[in-house]
């Protein structure tokens, strides 16, 4: 696996939280404009994808919430939801999250600002989990843990649904695209974003992290029901499923 900043480990949780902490206030137009509104098309059909959550009033886990970008497609779609709790390492990602609370519904939100291996997430807390994008900023042990977490806390019958931005193999404009996500992303945010490093990493985190196959293949072995996803030639990939009741 590449890891070419300098020796900063990119996957080191206070690394990560830097980097979103630093571009919070430009994160949500960045992947909007950068990815000419993929990203709100996947983060839509993530949530169309979910298997319907087993009681009418869920409550569950949106877990490396950002700024609660999914929470307006998982409102729509489940208007009964009971509770959404988000959790966030990045207090800049948080408070934007809080500030958009108040625009909608704050009573069914609760928001963890913690590292989602540190939260104390209960057993068989949740009838559904989601995750938008929250993937790749992890390495395969990284992954591991968070398969466990996810088939622990999940309730039996309960559900999931992941999308990650991914390598699209095998796609004609593949190098179009990897050239898009390593040369002119970095560059748009060097020049147009005021510095910092935040975004720069993109390029490299969806490299190493490929897919969400392997990542599919960890659930499974934690005795989930899985169904791979993949979404406009696998610049996106998913994962969704069940956990049996
Ligand atoms: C690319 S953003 C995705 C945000 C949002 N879900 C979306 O749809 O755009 C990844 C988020 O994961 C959070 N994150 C990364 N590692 C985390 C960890 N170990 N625990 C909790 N949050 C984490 C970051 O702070 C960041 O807000």
């Amino acid at each position: 696996m590449k890891n070419n900043t300098s020796q900063a480990d990119i996957y080191a949780p206070e690394y990560v939280k830097d980097v979103f902490d630093k571009c919070s206030s430009r994160y949500i137009k960045f992947s909007y404009w950068c990815s000419f509104g993929f990203t709100e098309r996947w983060r839509k059909q993530c949530i169309e994808n979910m298997p319907v959550p087993a009681t009418v009033t869920p409550s569950g886990y949106d877990l490396m919430a950002g700024t609660g970008e999914v929470w307006p497609h998982l409102f729509n779609r489940f208007p009964d939801i009971k509770t959404v709790t988000s959790i966030d390492i990045s207090s800049g990602m948080h408070k934007l999250a809080l500030d958009r609370l108040h625009k909608m519904r704050a009573h069914k939100i609760d928001f963890i600002e913690d590292d989602v291996f540190q939260s104390g997430l209960k057993d068989h807390s949740a009838d559904f989990i989601i995750c938008s994008f929250g993937l790749k900023t992890f390495n395969p042990e990284q992954h591991q843990k968070f398969s466990n977490l996810i088939a622990r806390v999940l309730k039996p019958g309960g559900v999931f649904s992941f999308v990650e931005a991914s390598d699209p193999k095998g796609w004609i404009f593949r190098p179009m695209y990897n050239f898009h996500l390593k040369r002119i992303l970095p560059l748009v945010e060097k020049f147009l974003l005021q510095g910092a490093q935040d975004f720069s990493n993109i390029g490299q985190y969806t490299e190493n992290f490929q897919n969400t196959e392997a990542f599919s293949e960890m659930l499974k072995e934690q005795g989930l029901e899985v169904t791979y996803k993949r979404y406009f030639f696998g610049c996106a990939t998913g994962v969704i499923g069940r956990k049996p009741a």
